[in-house]
């Protein structure tokens, strides 16, 4: 048995999570961490709101509501949501806990402590009206270069060129609209990663045979192009407080505490138990842990870069991140997801629409794990209709179906295997061997081409054998086929339990089963647990079929491309 660290990204508290987000690191995160648990490891899955920054001050400002009031609210938001999608979490904690503060304290200080902390001045916009300096996103004003009026002070949105505030014309807050505004000197504490540089790279180079292309790559560039000290500090009121004598009024950088926040989230849930649970034998263990971590592929460079040379900075023995799986993006209907212009199905509506485990088929079988992927409603639907109710859900009822019929709500007994039954034991043994290793990989797409494939396996048995013909004139043999498919829906259960947890328990409860381990999974002794004799219950269909209808109600009430 091993130790695994999973790490899901921690969303922005004040995002609304969209499938995008979904499928960018929350569900395959969940995925991998079932998975690795029913393989019979330790797993700790860690999840969590990212919380501070000038967009949460900005939200709360624009609900008139106290900052902590309104990460509250989001937080219980986010978590309910995540809960209806069944992400597993060992721990879904808070960037801005005490915990984490006590954490980002202890790494800040042995950080300075080493050497790795420069002050610098800088030069920042001040909104006089607004009282606070403003972060360049946060500052609009006409583009010099196309003269666009909305540009922000970090990049124009029409014209892509990156800018400085200091480029706009007629600037202003975003916050307040004010114009009055000036550029203050500000003294800033800043991480020195060029003096870390020499100990990152061969680090970084140990990952190659083992982190995806995606993060790989990533990395690789940020280091080629040279590593550049970074601000970690901010004038901000929402945050830690920087425990250092004179930057008391300012606090951390967002990027800063939050992947930090992993380490505060453990501590976090050692704190619901603390005389069983120890976040060291997590955080401080490298020898004995692998630590693997989920996130969009913007999210690579700072943890695979700042994170990891943060952490080397403290000259303490960390478990650093074994694995990164990062993810390009999902786009709706052949454009982007967006909340102003109610384009595309979001979290919490998508819930609402159909269970959960659809979604996470859907979006696990369709994962934007070497480019971008593509939601659509038809590609949805057919998904649905075609794998989920016609191989699947079909199979199951089919033969439950027909064996209560012909034979009785009990499984049938006797009789012997002949060739057809070991083709398919060595055909499903090959398949589930893939599976699992895909699955180990954390290539997700092939893994659900060999859950789809065993499925199909099931529905071709039961077609090559016909026991709706043999029980006219061969009533054992057909009872052997009948007890074969009946124990195939046992293993069709398991091996997707990971996926869709939920209909796989809804399987196996019309066998009076529970789901079991994955560990050494032996088709053999798999397809021979369920004897003869145990009770069954039909019971209703998995999955709903979706009508032409309902897809054109969903277009129009979600947006689509046609
Ligand atoms: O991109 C985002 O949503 C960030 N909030 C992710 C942070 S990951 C970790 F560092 F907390
Ligand atoms: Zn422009």
């Amino acid at each position: 048995m091993s130790k695994i660290l999973v790490t899901s990204a921690l969303p922005y508290i004040n995002g609304v999570p969209h499938l995008g987000h979904m499928v960018g690191c929350l569900l395959p995160s969940d995925i991998y961490a079932r998975f690795m648990r029913m393989m019979g490891n330790e797993v700790l899955y860690i999840g969590g709101t990212d919380e501070h920054g000038t967009t949460s001050e900005v939200g709360a400002l624009k609900a008139g509501m106290d900052i902590r009031d309104y990460c509250d609210m989001y937080h219980k938001k986010h978590a309910e949501i995540y809960k209806d999608f069944r992400l597993s979490f060992d721990c879904f904690g808070r960037t801005s806990s005490e915990e984490n503060k006590e954490a980002t304290y202890h790494i800040f200080e042995q950080l300075d402590k080493n050497g790795f902390i420069e002050e610098r001045v800088i030069k920042q916009v001040y909104s006089v009206d607004d009282k606070m300096f403003l972060a360049d996103r946060y500052i609009t004003g006409t583009c010099p270069y196309c003269g666009y009026d909305k540009a922000r002070g970090d990049q124009c949105e029409n014209c892509t060129k990156v800018l400085e505030p200091t480029d706009l014309k007629d600037a202003r807050s975003s916050i307040s609209g004010s114009k009055n505004l000036e550029v203050r000197e500000t003294k800033h504490l800043f991480l020195n990663l060029p003096k870390l540089e020499k100990e990152l790279e061969p680090w970084v180079k140990t990952k190659e045979p083992f982190w995806p292309d995606v993060a790989y790559t990533i990395a690789q560039k940020w280091l080629k192009e040279g590593l550049q000290s970074r601000c970690i500090t901010r004038d901000l009121k929402w945050g830690f407080p920087v425990n250092k004598e004179g930057y008391e009024d300012k606090v951390f950088y967002v990027w800063f505490d939050a992947p930090i926040g992993y380490i505060g989230i453990t501590k976090q849930w050692e704190s619901e138990k603390p005389t069983e649970r120890d976040w060291k034998d997590w955080w401080m263990n490298p020898e004995n842990v692998r630590h693997v971590e989920f996130m969009g592929k913007d999210n690579v460079p700072y943890h695979s870069i700042t994170f990891p040379a943060t952490l080397l900075g403290t000259r303490e023995n960390w478990t650093q991140v074994d694995f990164l799986k990062g993810f390009s993006y999902l786009t709706y209907e052949g454009g982007k997801f967006s909340k102003s212009e109610n384009r595309g199905i979001f979290a919490e509506d998508a819930v609402k629409e159909f269970d959960a485990d659809y979604w996470r088929y859907w979006l696990i079988a369709n994962a934007p794990e070497s480019s971008d992927a593509a939601f659509t409603w038809d590609l949805f639907v057919g998904a649905v209709n075609k794998d989920l109710n016609g191989v699947l859900g079909n199979f199951v009822s089919r033969v439950l179906k027909m064996t209560s019929s012909k034979l009785g709500d009990v499984v049938p007994e006797g009789g012997d295997y002949t060739d057809v039954e070991e083709e398919l034991i060595a055909t499903l043994q090959t398949r589930v061997n893939d599976y699992i290793k895909y699955m180990n990989e954390m290539e997700f797409r092939k893994a659900l081409g060999e859950l789809r494939a065993i499925w199909v396996e099931g529905n071709n048995y039961i077609s090559v054998t016909e026991p709706w013909t043999v029980i006219k004139t061969d009533e054992q043999r057909a009872k052997v086929i009948l007890r074969v498919c009946i124990n195939l829906i046992r293993i069709f259960a398991i091996l997707s339990a990971p996926i869709m947890p939920v209909i796989s328990q809804k399987m196996l409860d019309k066998l009076g089963m529970e789901i079991t381990g994955l560990n050494d999974f032996d088709v053999r002794k798999e397809i021979n647990t369920l004897k003869g004799g145990e009770k069954f219950e039909v019971g209703d269909m998995l999955f709903e079929r979706i009508t032409p209808e309902r897809v054109e109600e969903l277009k129009a009430k979600y947006g689509s491309s046609k």
